[in-house]
């Protein structure tokens, strides 16, 4: 095993002086005008993703009030590089602990920014990594990491790998699963959960079959040992079993979790959302309900048994996945208290189920659907329907819809519409043309997750309102068909299209690659990854040479000299492969449905934040998130905008969320009425969720920004820390 080089600046675990700083020589006397600051000196964390193991995004704190929020000026920035961050530190003691688009992990004074430490692994890689996960026990620490495909077990006051943890400090998640873990792409993007000294972690991975089958497991804290795991697709003969084909574990994959998970103490239960099976929008290859695909699982935390299971789509072919993490809270029913869970997915649908049962506290309605007619396919015939609270976006694209921004770029989004398929919800893509897909890919809410108020049943959740549209082509190579570009259109077309055109801004354009980029930097993005594109390490030389030999338009020299190296068994087991069961169909890509400039098809609002008292289900607001600048200055409003990342609520009931994309600001709102109270212009887009904490009685929030979602916007990326200057408190 490679050693790791740990890049630092310190020599010292600086932050254990901090520790000896007394308490009350700081800012005495905070508190007092703004009612409700006590001037304790003390420190209060964030010290688990989510704010909680319930997933709040919630705060104690209420220095920072809405009557004082518009003096909150930056308190520090840290710029971290080129690249995409959605990360939302955690924050213990007065250390905060941060990621950069490398996936190196860095300890910061949390009042300061100034850095302790930072740890860099070999093999680093530009995965989207969300958080970092805190264990402690006694006077044992660890801080848990991921880069590329490991799982890292870091020394929180130096940053070094602790040795006793699997191997070296670390373990490779691809390792356990029953296949090849060479042929698997496994990331840890949102971090995993501790349980006692379990930490139980899902992972990213790819989206075409076959790919890893979404094992939920928990590895002991100290060695790195697998505990336990559950299987979300089963083996032959194994409970659920008849919900998938036979072999379904080594032909099939995903059904994973990659979106974060809740624990409830108490009851010592995990709460898992899981994303959809792969392939995933052509669904031949999988056969049935695909159980445990789509669905809100409650294990047992300690032994990962099923307490139960809901599944939210049955056999899905839109990619609808449970893609944001699930918020633990009590509400009212008929005067009694009820814990639930709170859990949003793609499609926009917000689901209410009793933590116990999995029951929901409001009706779901299992209603019929319409059916593809895709050779091969066999659609669900029917699919749920929570009746409260009503969608977080339009569930259906109808010409009355479309944008009228302007004449022309009505007229032309008309005509686009008029010549797709456009239905309910979950009507399915077809070979003939594109179908609209609304909610887009991206939801409907995404992974940034919903802030709720503890003690009211409020939840605040932002959303995406927006069309995308696909369809899908048959696969049909040629007895000309290079290899590279077999497995280019199996790979790559799902984002990239299949002439390689992209969907700007989105997913980039292959087209003239060679001219942009060398062949070791492109080899390195396919293994690695980056940002939302997903590495695949599994490609063996002779499949990255091909590949590489295609996408960078040698075929004539490196391309054919590939074609020819390429061992026939694995040429003809790619022929093979298009025309099996699973591949017959390729999805023609993901994209967004937009005007000509580049604008929703749809009418505004494009992204939503809103309030829902889920004790009754009821919208208590809902207002538009984010803008378009130019729009603004156009005389158009406020449109709302694309938004990734959540909000945080505080005890004052502010609520903080960044989120949108082209705008680049950080907003507060009231959480009482959806009011803005306070904004600014952050370095880049705010896309990830904020924090908040204090240290020395000083209460501070923090997000991270990156530019990479907005290519016209400034690159780069940093975490910005705001607070009060001294004299407001
Ligand atoms: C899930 C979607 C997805 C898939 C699948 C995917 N990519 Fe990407 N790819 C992206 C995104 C998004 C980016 C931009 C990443 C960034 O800059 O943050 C990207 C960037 C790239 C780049 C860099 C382009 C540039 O101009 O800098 C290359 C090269 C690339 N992808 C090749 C591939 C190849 C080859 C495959 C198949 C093996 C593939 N991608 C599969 C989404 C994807």
């Amino acid at each position: 095993m490679t050693e790791d080089r740990i890049v630092h600046r310190t020599t010292k675990s600086r932050h254990r002086l901090f520790l000896c700083v007394s308490a009350s020589l700081l800012l005495a006397g905070l508190g007092a005008s703004t009612g409700g600051a006590r001037p304790s000196g003390s420190n209060t964390d964030w010290p688990v993703y989510g704010g909680s193991k319930a997933g709040e995004r919630f705060t104690a704190l209420k220095q920072i009030t809405p009557a004082n929020v518009r003096q909150l000026a930056e308190a520090w920035r840290v710029e971290t590089g080129p690249g995409g961050l959605q990360t939302s530190p955690i924050m213990i003691g007065r250390v905060l602990y941060i990621c950069a688009p490398d996936q190196s992990v860095m300890a910061l004074d949390a009042a300061t920014g100034r850095q302790i430490w930072r740890f860099s692994s070999p093999t680093a890689g530009f995965q989207p990594v969300r958080g970092l996960t805190w264990w402690q026990q006694g006077g044992e620490r660890r801080l848990f990491a991921s880069s590329s495909t490991f799982l890292y077990a870091l020394d929180p006051a130096t940053g070094a790998p602790i040795k006793s943890f699997g191997t070296d400090g670390r373990i490779d998640l691809r390792e356990g699963l029953g296949r090849d873990p060479q042929a698997l792409a496994v990331f840890l993007t949102t971090p995993g959960i501790i349980y006692r000294d379990l930490i139980i972690t899902g992972f990213r991975t790819g989206e075409g079959a076959p790919s890893a089958p979404g094992d939920i497991r928990a590895f002991d804290v100290r060695t790195g040992k697998l505990r336990w795991s559950f299987k979300t697709i089963p083996s032959d003969g194994e409970p659920g079993s008849e919900h998938w084909p036979t072999n379904a574990r080594n032909t099939t994959g995903g059904a994973n979790n990659w979106a974060g998970m809740a624990l409830d103490e108490k009851r010592g239960m995990v709460f898992v959302p899981t994303g959809s099976a792969v392939s995933d929008f052509y669904g031949a290859g999988r056969p049935g309900d695909n159980r445990h695909a789509n669905s809100l699982l409650a294990l047992d935390a300690a032994t990962g048994q099923l307490r139960w299971s809901f599944q939210a789509v049955h056999h899905d072919l839109w990619d609808r996945d449970f893609g944001t993490p699930p918020t633990l809270l009590t509400v009212r029913r008929n005067g009694q208290p009820v814990d639930v869970v709170a859990q949003a997915n793609k499609q926009g649908f917000l689901f209410v189920l009793e933590r116990e049962t999995g029951k929901s506290i409001f009706p779901i309605e299992e209603r019929p659907v319409s059916q593809s007619k895709v050779p091969g396919e066999r659609t669900s015939a029917t699919q749920p329907f929570p009746t409260l609270p009503r969608p977080l976006a339009r569930q259906r694209l109808s010409e009355d819809m479309l944008t009228t921004r302007t004449p022309a770029s009505h007229a032309a989004v008309l005509d686009a519409y008029r010549q797709m398929q456009s239905g309910e919800a979950f009507t399915p893509l077809g070979t003939e043309g594109k179908t609209v897909v609304m909610p887009g890919f991206d939801g409907g809410p995404d992974w940034g997750g919903a802030a709720v108020d503890p003690g009211r049943g409020i939840l605040y959740l932002n959303s995406q309102d927006t069309p995308s549209m696909g369809g899908l082509q048959e696969n049909k190579p040629s007895a000309q068909t290079s290899p590279g570009k077999m497995i280019y259109d199996q790979n790559c077309a799902a984002c990239h299209g299949l002439e390689r055109k992209g969907n700007p801004p989105d997913f980039p354009s292959l087209v003239g690659l060679s001219k942009r980029l060398d062949r070791p930097t492109t080899e390195a993005i396919i293994v690695s990854g980056k940002g939302r594109m997903p590495g695949f390490p599994q490609l063996s030389v002779n499949e990255k040479n091909a590949l590489l030999g295609y996408v960078l338009d040698t075929a004539g020299v490196e391309g054919m000299a590939a074609y020819l190296a390429m061992p026939p068994a694995m040429l003809a087991e790619y022929r093979r492969m298009a025309g099996s069961r699973q591949d017959r169909y390729l999805f023609t890509g993901y994209e967004k449905f937009r005007d000509p400039d580049g604008y929703p098809a749809v009418v505004p609002p494009w992204g939503t934040l809103n309030a829902i008292d889920l004790n009754t289900g009821a919208y208590l607001w809902t207002v538009p998130l984010g803008e378009h600048p130019e729009l603004v200055k156009a005389g158009l409003g406020v449109t709302g905008s694309d938004n990734y990342g959540g909000p945080l609520l505080t005890a004052s009931r502010l609520l903080f969320i960044g989120a949108t994309v082209y705008d680049r600001k950080f907003r507060a709102f009231d959480a009482r009425n959806g009011h803005i109270v306070w904004e600014t212009m952050l370095p880049y887009a705010g896309v990830a969720t904020p924090i908040s904490y204090s240290v020395d009685g000083r209460q501070y929030v923090v997000i991270a920004t990156s530019g990479s979602r907005d290519p016209k916007g400034p690159q780069g990326s940093a975490y910005v820390a705001y607070t009060l200057p001294s004299q407001t408190k």
